[in-house]
């Protein structure tokens, strides 16, 4: 009697279980049409561009999507390689449907950083605070902050760094910026490599935004709303081979028209950022950068030998440093033209980290950047 009465509850207690996991698979069919496992471990959900994460953002909820920009920069243009990711190989996501790179479950604490240092630079001096926080972002970039900005280009030479500690990234990108102090707004773009995130050491393309300083909104990739994705060919967060470290073509723009921010890759349109989750950049960006940023997540003291870019300092050039090329601003008359002449560029700990800027007629303006960290010079 008492044998099978326990019988009978463990039976309920299995449909009950059958009947909830159940739930929950139709509760994400409805928006997970297919999904794919890459070669590289990653698992990629084709979701139903209606019921993209962007939708959650309060401001977003009556969002109209776009499909198509109203206008492009004068000088823009389409005609890149579409880039390769390494997932792809195992299929596609179908139409109506945008890749979503399935992350963990659990929060990722890794953080970008307050920009005050790149303030304290621009107001002339060398000597920051955050120069005593640990873990100590640092950089070598070039900066433009003479205008109003309404976007950015460049051509970006893409490596694999090694990143020592599992709380550090090496990254390369552009910022699109503006305001100051709690209110600085920032669209941030580029290639990183960063375990904690990703789990893996490989490099990926990835996106990043603020509206307050990095303290309670935006995130990388699509891990909070805000980006809206409208490509169904590629992943935010995908990784790439490095092999031959191919370039990548970024551009970012305002579509004035729309009240987005456009981002490009590689002539592909792969979605934007509503101005509507912003508090300045619902107006124009008034600074941009391009360059290399890592965590120094110094422990003992010791300096981590996490490399910026290629590992290389500047100096190595073409083949073994890394590289920006064509940078461009798109300027008051929704042309792409070279940054003003006041443009500068800066690194936070030289003897680490360098860059080296130029201008030639096949690569416009352009620099060289990066370095290996620890080194007798960066102990
Ligand atoms: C981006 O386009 C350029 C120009 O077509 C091409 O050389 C490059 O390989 C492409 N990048 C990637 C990662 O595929
Ligand atoms: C990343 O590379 C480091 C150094 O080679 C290694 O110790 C670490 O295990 C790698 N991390 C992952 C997640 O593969
Ligand atoms: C941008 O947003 C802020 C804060 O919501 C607002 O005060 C400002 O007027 C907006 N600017 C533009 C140009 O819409
Ligand atoms: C924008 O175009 C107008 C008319 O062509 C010109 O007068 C003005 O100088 C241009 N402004 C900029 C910032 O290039
Ligand atoms: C970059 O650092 C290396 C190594 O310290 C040095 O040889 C080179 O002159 C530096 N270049 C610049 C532009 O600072």
């Amino acid at each position: 009697m008492e044998l099978k009465r326990l019988l009978f509850y463990v039976i309920l207690l299995f449909i009950n279980l059958i009947i909830k996991v159940e739930l929950r698979q139709a509760a994400t069919d409805n928006v997970v049409l297919k999904s794919i496992k890459g070669q590289d471990g990653d698992v990629i959900d084709c979701v139903d561009i209606y019921h993209q994460p962007a939708f959650d953002h309060p401001l977003l909820r009556d969002h109209t999507i776009k499909m198509v920009p109203s206008y492009y920069p004068e000088g823009a243009n389409d005609n890149f390689d579409p880039i390769i990711q390494i997932w792809q190989s195992k299929g596609e996501c179908p139409e109506g449907t945008i890749p979503i790179r399935r992350t963990k479950h659990g929060a990722i604490s890794i953080k970008k950083k307050s920009r005050n240092i790149i303030r304290l630079y621009f107001e002339g001096s060398a000597v920051s605070s955050d120069a005593v926080d640990e873990p100590r972002h640092e950089y070598a970039v070039t900066q433009s902050s003479t205008g109003n900005y309404y976007g950015a280009m460049s051509t970006i030479s893409v490596w694999q760094p090694y990143v020592e500690g599992s709380g550090e990234f090496s990254l390369s990108q552009i910022w699109v910026a503006g305001g100051s102090g709690s209110n600085t707004n920032t669209i941030e773009v580029g290639w990183i490599v960063c375990p904690l995130l990703y789990g893996d050491n490989l490099t990926r393309l990835f996106i990043y935004w603020t509206s307050d300083n990095y303290q309670n909104t935006g995130c990388f990739d699509l891990q909070c709303s805000g980006f809206v994705q409208i490509d169904s060919s590629m992943a935010i967060g995908g990784a790439i081979t490095t092999t031959n470290h191919p370039e990548i073509i970024l551009l970012v723009w305002k579509d004035e028209d729309q009240d987005v921010w456009w981002l490009q890759y590689n002539g592909t349109v792969l979605g934007y950022w509503p101005t509507a989750i912003f508090t300045v950049l619902n107006d124009t960006s008034t600074l941009v950068e391009w360059g290399g940023e890592i965590i120094n997540s110094n422990t003992n003291g010791i300096h981590t030998a996490t490399d910026m870019g290629s590992g290389s300092f500047a100096q190595a050039g073409l083949g073994r440093a890394s590289y920006f090329r064509n940078l461009l601003v798109v300027n008051d008359n929704n042309t792409l033209i070279p940054p003003p002449t006041d443009t500068f560029s800066w690194a936070s700990n030289p003897t680490c980290y360098n860059i080296t800027a130029g201008e030639n007629g096949d690569w416009g303006n352009y620099f060289y950047y990066g370095g290996p960290g620890r080194n007798p010079n960066c102990p």
